[in-house]
């Protein structure tokens, strides 16, 4: 029984702002979804990838990923929900041993290994699906329309979720025919379905690359990484 990543990399990195898709661009010369998706191979828990790629850049993408012989690449979606379908659906062609699906932002390229082998650990050890969470840091405050402040909310009980997500794979397909065109994140799918999502302990470095700022931070990790 083996473990399949899917990993979404067809958004266009608007945010971001740097003329190309996200998935595709440089950190110290090699590509954030190089090292996303190296980086799920080296944590020795995951056999296969399936990559959602954007759809006019399939080509680019699998060059892109041609020294990783176990990756697969499919094209994309206009919501990340339906990339995500897409390599859920190449799932049997892939890996038709796989019990253990996670889904893996190739923005988040920064995961250690660490928190990869937890999610998939904790799915073999039964868990439907798990995320990896951190404690918010920030006082959090809902405000009404006019944006006054309603009530300060109780950030013990808050975690911000990060990837790779991780499900049994007939969980994470039921999820998904049943969502229809809801786009919420993948564990937010099992919530719907009243199934159980566990939580495992996640890591600042796999911050998601949104903004320039964010790849600026990601630098830095690198260097602390001394890579
Ligand atoms: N993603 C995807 N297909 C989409 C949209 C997003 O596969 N249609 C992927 C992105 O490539 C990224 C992950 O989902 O790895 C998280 O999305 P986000 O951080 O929002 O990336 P982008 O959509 O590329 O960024 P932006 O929203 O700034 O355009
Ligand atoms: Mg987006």
């Amino acid at each position: 029984m083996s473990v399949v990543a899917l990993v979404p990399a067809a958004g266009r990195g608007v945010r971001l702002g740097a003329g190309m898709p996200k998935a595709l661009v440089p950190v110290s010369g090699e590509s954030l979804l190089l090292r996303a998706v190296r980086g799920l191979l080296a944590s020795g828990r995951v056999e296969h990838v399936v990559v959602a790629a954007p759809a006019e850049q399939v080509e680019v993408v699998s060059a892109e990923l041609a020294s990783l012989p176990c990756a697969h690449v499919v094209p994309g979606g206009a919501e990340r929900t339906d990339s995500v379908r897409r390599a859920l659906d190449a799932v049997d062609e892939v890996a038709p041993d796989a019990r253990v699906v996670l889904v893996h932002d190739a923005a988040r390229a920064f995961t250690p290994a660490s928190v990869i082998r937890d999610v998939v650990s904790a799915v073999e050890q039964g868990a439907p699906a798990v995320v990896p969470v951190l404690p918010v840091a920030d006082t959090i405050k809902e405000v009404d329309a006019s944006g006054a402040v309603v009530s300060t909310v109780d950030r013990s009980r808050l975690r911000a979720v990060q990837t790779p997500q991780g499900f049994a794979l007939d969980v994470l397909r039921e999820a998904y025919a049943a969502a229809g065109d809801i786009a919420t994140d993948d564990a937010g799918l099992v919530e719907r379905l009243g199934g159980e999502v566990r939580t495992v302990a996640g890591h600042p470095h796999a911050l998601k690359i949104t903004t320039a700022f964010d790849l600026a931070i990601a630098e830095s990790v690198l260097a602390l990484a001394g890579d």
